[in-house]
């Protein structure tokens, strides 16, 4: 997969360089490229904002150098009604408090395409227009990690190429690994133990070392549900209640 990121910040991605991702990039899985949007100014002062039309505080980022920066990353791609086949198409994904919330279904919908341009706005925001083009050119989707505010996109693409990369086939060394978390099956995960069977006087669930494989997972289906009731009963499938949850039904 590539992934080419537009943003003022590029040594945000430098920590893509470590553990797992970093491995994938090593292997040629997965390549990431930090583009800086000052490159694509032409002013001694590299200018990338200016005061917003209507009025209001703070700076709204300059269209101009989106622009260029786009043109070139969408340069040689198709748009996604002509690419030979639709997931090579480029999705650019602005990371935006007012955008769709990004969930594990997104991230295993975003893992199956080949390349994705993530652009990462700062100050109030990106002038309207740039998505506008965009949306002429490639696929265009506004994505939120959460209902809070963070300072820039950078945070959040972090978030999302982790969430993104870690699906993608042979990074995770062991696949399985990947099957039973949070999330995976709508459900928050069950909790985990190792060795020793008794810390500071904790004691490891009994069932977990009967060795019965049934009963184990049993109990970790029912503490999958427990959890969810208690912290995230949105989660909750349609027709199955939090009561059903507590009764494990
Ligand atoms: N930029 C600022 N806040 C954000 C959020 N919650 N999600 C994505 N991008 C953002």
């Amino acid at each position: 997969m590539r992934i080419d990121v537009v943003t003022i910040f590029p040594e945000f991605f430098d920590v893509l360089d470590i553990s797992l991702l970093g491995k994938a990039r090593q292997s040629g899985l997965l390549e990431v490229t930090a583009h800086n949007l000052r490159e694509y100014t032409h002013d001694r002062h590299r200018t990338v904002d200016d005061t917003p039309y209507g009025g209001g505080a703070g700076m709204v980022m300059k269209p101009e150098p989106w622009g260029e920066a786009l043109d070139e990353l969408l340069g040689e791609a198709t748009d996604a009604a002509t690419a030979p086949r639709a997931s090579a198409a480029p999705l650019v994904i602005f990371p935006s408090p007012a955008g769709e919330v990004f969930t594990q279904k997104m991230a295993r919908e975003l893992a199956e395409r080949e390349h994705l341009v993530f652009g990462c706005g700062r100050y109030e925001g990106i002038d309207q227009r740039v998505f506008d083009h965009a949306a002429t050119r490639a696929e265009v989707r506004l994505v939120s990690v959460g209902d809070y505010v963070l300072n820039g996109g950078e945070v959040a693409v972090m978030a999302m190429i982790e969430a993104i990369g870690r699906l993608i086939p042979g990074v995770v060394g062991n696949p399985e690994s990947l099957v039973e978390e949070s999330h995976e099956d709508g459900l928050l995960e069950y909790p985990s133990y190792t060795k020793p069977a008794e810390w500071r006087g904790l004691e490891v669930p009994p069932v977990l070392l009967s060795g019965n494989h049934k009963a184990i997972e049993a109990w970790r289906h029912e503490q999958q549900l427990e959890r969810t009731r208690r912290v995230r009963p949105d989660l909750l499938p349609p027709g199955r209640t939090p009561d059903d949850a507590a009764l494990g039904g």
